[in-house]
Parts: structure tokens; sequence; C-alpha cells
């Protein structure tokens, strides 16, 4: 009888090891423990036993039946564990609205091509250790013109069709505008850091003029500025190069010419070879080859006083990107109104939809 339990359990050990599913193993169970379970059908025929051997085969019995218990929980908390960790295997969840939306239809928010080529550009001057600034969009004369060498009575000023306001003045009696250039920020930029810095400011810039093709009232700009000692128009050239190949992601053509700017002296216009008819002429670069897409130049010594540095220690470059203009390019869009249009065939083109 003892033998005949102990085989019966061995017998169990051996099966219950090779059980694959909680439905196999809750059949083992019954086998060895239901009503006509082999274990049970054993502990029955201990009525007819001697009270000699009921005393060893009886604990015997009991001990055998808590093991089978014992195996039989263990054996189905371990397939639990395994099936729970193979259906998060299976059925990895993604939890981001983007993804999970994509495939039922529904629209979702995506980027604007502007912000996509802001970020870019973010980025990629951030890796070349600019700062990236912002600054108010409602400015003053003195951060708009003023300090930047454009008073009140110069003729470049009507460079810039400007937005004014005709309501209150700052406390030392400056006009508010809508700033019509991200050039504003420079002043700004500069007099809260020390040299050598450098730093960008995207932004919205606004000029009241008459819409068209190339042409909006509401359009986007790229500050930039590098102060330090003895930086060269080689500097800013390989800057600006280093700029439109990351962006366009293939070497660029530049040529630079003479431009005039009150804020920098030298100043320039930087082309790059248009990349729509690669220099044969197109509508895109006016039937010339070059687009111009970079003023800049070096900065004004009267700029860097207004930004309370040194002229004659501290020297430095600074450029005005266009964004909308580089978004067109990089897209081939013709229009620039199409930017702002808010046209969902349009802008769900771009990345993001
Ligand atoms: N602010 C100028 C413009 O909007 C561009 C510029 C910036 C030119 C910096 C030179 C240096 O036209």
């Amino acid at each position: 009888m003892k033998e005949k339990l102990e085989e019966l359990y061995k017998k169990f050990e051996s099966q219950v090891a090779l059980m694959k599913n909680q439905a196999e193993v809750l059949n083992l169970k019954a086998e060895y423990l239901g009503k006509k379970g082999a274990l049970t059908e054993t502990l029955k025929s201990l009525k007819q036993a001697t009270v000699e051997e009921k005393k060893v085969i009886g604990p015997l019995a009991n001990d055998i039946k808590d093991k089978v218990q014992k195996q039989v929980s263990q054996k189905l908390a371990e397939i639990e564990k395994k099936e729970i960790n193979q259906k998060l295997e299976k059925s990895k969840i993604d939890i981001s609205f983007r993804d999970s939306m994509k495939d039922k239809g529904h629209f979702h928010g995506g980027l604007h091509p502007v912000t996509i080529i802001q970020q870019e550009i973010e980025d990629i001057f951030i890796s070349m250790g600019f700062d990236v600034l912002d600054g108010p969009h409602i400015e003053d004369e003195f951060h708009n013109f003023e300090a930047l060498n454009i008073p009140s009575d110069h003729p470049a000023r009507d460079m810039q069709d400007t937005f004014w306001f005709h309501d209150d003045k700052t406390p030392d009696g400056k006009r508010h505008l809508l700033r019509t250039h991200t050039s504003s920020i420079q002043v700004r930029g500069m007099t809260s850091r020390k040299p050598p810095f450098r730093f960008i400011a995207p932004g919205k810039a606004f000029r009241c003029e008459r819409t068209d093709a190339s042409h909006e009232m509401v359009f986007h700009q790229l500050e930039g500025m590098m102060v330090g000692k003895d930086i060269s128009v080689s500097n800013l050239i390989y800057f600006m190069k280093t700029l439109l190949r990351e962006i366009f992601k293939k070497e660029v053509e530049v040529r630079l010419r003479p431009g005039f700017f009150p804020f920098v002296e030298p100043g320039f216009e930087l082309d790059m070879k248009c990349l729509i008819c690669g220099g044969k002429g197109c509508s895109v670069c006016k039937q010339t080859g070059w687009v111009e897409v970079l003023p800049c130049g070096m900065i004004h010594p009267n700029v860097l006083k207004a930004g309370k540095i040194d002229p004659d220690e501290y020297n430095g470059f600074a450029f005005g990107l266009g964004l909308d203009r580089l978004v067109m390019m990089k897209y081939g869009i013709e229009d620039i109104r199409h930017l702002h249009s808010g046209d969902l065939r349009f802008v769900s083109q771009f990345r993001g939809f």
C-alpha cells in the first residue's frame, strides 16, 4: 500500500511537469483528487487496512494529498504568469493618441510646415552652441529701430511699412508697434549676456504690405547673432553654409552681394543657387538661378553700443533668415499665402497628419 502511494505520487509528479495549460492541470487534479480519482480510491481502500497499517499509511496518504494540492496550485500559478507575459508580448498597446487614431481614419493635429522648419533650424543651431531666444511681438521703437541704428528721421524706416499703435507710449516716450523684424530681439539678447555669445531668435514679424504670392503681412524670420573677438565674414559664411546644407541635406552653392541694412556694416544679401531649377532659371528664382535667402552682415558698432558692448573690444555678425521663403523652397510651394490659409487640404500634406 505504501509503495503504491509513493508510486502514484511519482507518476503524478512526472505528469504535472508536462502540463501546458490550466485545463490540463485541472484534469490531472481530477484524475488524482476527484471523487473517482486515483488517490481518492486508494484512500478509500484504507478502510480495509489493519490498525497498524492505518497508522503508517494514514499520515503518508494525507501528506501526499497535500503535496499534490500544492503542486497543482504552483503549476496553475506558473501557467498563469506565463500566459500573462505572452499576452503582454503580443499586444503592445500604443497609448499615444496619434498612432492609435491613425488607423481609424480620424484627423489629429500636426505641425505647420513653418514650425517644422523652425524646429529643425533651432536644433541645428543648438548643436552649434547657440541659445534660442524669444521676444515680444508688440515692441517699442527703441528696440525695433533706434537701437538698430535707425533713428526716427532715417529713410530706412520706409523700408519696413510699420503697424503703429496709437495708444500708450513707453515710459521714455517711445511709441509701440508690431515688430517689423526679429532684429528687435538683438539688443534684448545683447544686454542680457556677456560676450562671447551666440543666439538665434525665431518668430513672427509684421509689415503693412499688400499681399501677393511672395509677400504676407505676417511672416516668419529667424534672427541670429554671434559676438566675440575677431569674428570675420568667413565665420559668417561658414555658419550660413552649414545651416543651408543641414536644412536641404545637400551642399548648396551661395554667393554674397552687398546689401544695405543700417544695423550691419558691411551688409550682405546671401543668395543660394535655386534648388528648384538647379540654377537654370524658373519662376521661383525669377529666372535668375539664385534665390535671396539670407540678409546678413557684420554688426554695426552703434548696435553693439546699444547692446552695452564695447565695439573696440568685440565684433560679430548678424543675420535674418526668412523662414517662409525657405519653407517654400524646401517643399516647392509657389504662393506664400497658402501658409496662413488655414486650408486643411494644404496643411494636411505635411508631417504629422
Ligand atoms: N532685419 C532685416 C530684415 O528684416 C534682416 C537682417 C537681419 C539683415 C540681420 C541683416 C542682419 O530685412
